[in-house]
């Protein structure tokens, strides 16, 4: 693999938490902290310090106890959530700080109430003190996609000026389209005074159900971090999702020519882990995670699988360390799947046998939608003579 590699933020902890009902208690934090860096992500964003003091805590001990992965402080930019930041992670083995003000006019008029000069200087100062402190510097010009490029390239040229060494730019509000989220980074590349100098990060939330589009969009216009949520967790309808992103990036890497850290196999683990201590269940198409990710009931699927997976299925669902029940028995089910299925029970069925079970089992599919592996094998006792489950 020779792609270049792209670093993968995890923001489960503090934008994933932020998801309606996904409130976590500081121990929960930390058990899925552990779990994100056994996964390889390369960045953890362990919440949002100066909220409260149970916040703060978890963020401390979570700086604490990681070794491989970075830590970000996350900050308003303001002295106090600076201060927070820098103390609560000061034990990191690696750290950095991520700064966020608005950028819009919306955003400006209605929830800050503040002009462009007022937040740019809050930009600037609050780069220029917390530079004291960490080299590395995060900045999120908040609603960038819905900020005017004249705007917009000035916040970033200021914190370049003073020290900012990665630029992320959110898609606060998942309004961007792909093209458009791409072409924003080739302009702040190109367009802003020193923007050469600094990594690009993307940061997109899913409201159009475009969060992996826009996140690839910006890769390939020269954003070499992604930020990400375990189960794509987060507000509304939550975030660029970890597990899609980094099995896109695998899966198509030939056309992507990128590649990530993340150790695959302990996908599954970790989404089931967020899934349960966020009180989060998963839709059942969810890609990659979802319960019908890797199974197939149509009889055409299932015949040709059992020929040869690759027939229906782009990712062994293994490598993921998801559990392979690849074939739901229902009314779509052919004979080739049913047959399959008793063997893998230990029974070789004769065709005439096989003809039997075959018709009382479509009518039992009929009747019941799905047949699980219990009723079918209710219907082998009562069907085939000397069959004994
Ligand atoms: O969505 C957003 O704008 C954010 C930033 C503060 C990074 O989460
Ligand atoms: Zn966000």
């Amino acid at each position: 693999m020779t792609g270049k590699r792209i670093t993968i933020f995890d923001t489960t902890l503090r934008d994933g938490e932020q998801a309606p009902g996904a409130s976590l208690y500081p121990h929960e934090k930390i058990r899925i902290a552990k779990q994100l860096e056994r996964l390889g992500v390369d960045v953890i964003e362990p919440g949002f310090p100066i909220s409260s003091p149970g916040e703060f805590a978890a963020v401390q001990q979570i700086s604490r106890m990681v070794s491989e992965a970075e830590i970000s402080g996350f900050a308003r930019a303001m002295k106090e959530d600076v201060d927070s930041a820098i103390r609560a992670t000061a034990d990191a083995p690696r750290r950095r700080l991520h700064l966020f003000v608005s950028s819009s006019q919306i955003h400006l008029d209605f929830q800050l109430r503040k002009t462009q000069q007022e937040v740019l200087s809050m930009a600037r100062e609050m780069v220029a003190y917390a530079k004291q402190f960490v080299d590395k510097i995060e900045f999120s010009p908040m609603d960038a996609t819905r900020t005017g490029d004249e705007f917009l390239f000035e916040m970033v040229e200021a914190v370049i000026a003073e020290g900012a060494t990665i630029i992320n730019l959110p898609d606060t509000v998942g309004y961007a389209l792909p093209e458009e989220y791409g072409a924003m980074f080739e302009k702040v590349r190109r367009f802003v005074r020193g923007g050469d100098k600094v990594a690009y990060s993307a940061h997109c939330h899913n409201d159009l159900g475009l969060a992996v589009a826009n996140s690839l969009a910006a890769i390939q216009h020269g954003a070499t971090q992604v930020e990400v949520t375990i189960n794509g967790i987060g507000e509304r309808t939550g975030n660029c999702s970890l597990e899609e992103i980094v099995m896109a990036i695998a899966t198509r890497e030939g056309a992507l020519g990128v590649q990530t850290g993340v150790h695959k196999e302990h996908i599954y683990e970790t989404s089931r882990l967020v899934s349960r201590m966020m009180n989060f269940p998963l839709a059942h198409n969810k890609p990659i995670v979802g319960r019908n990710a890797f199974q197939h009931e149509s009889g055409i699927h299932q015949d040709g699988l059992l020929k040869n997976r690759n027939t229906y299925e782009i990712m062994d669902p293994a490598n993921m360390g998801i559990p392979r029940s690849m074939i739901v028995l229902g009314k779509h089910s052919g004979r080739h799947a049913l047959k399959h299925r008793i063997r893998q029970y230990g029974a070789d069925l004769a065709e005439a046998q096989l003809d039997d079970v075959y018709s009382e089992f479509k009518a039992l599919a009929d009747a019941s939608k799905h047949v699980s592996d219990e009723a079918l094998l209710h219907l082998l006792d009562d069907t085939v003579d000397g069959f004994i489950s």
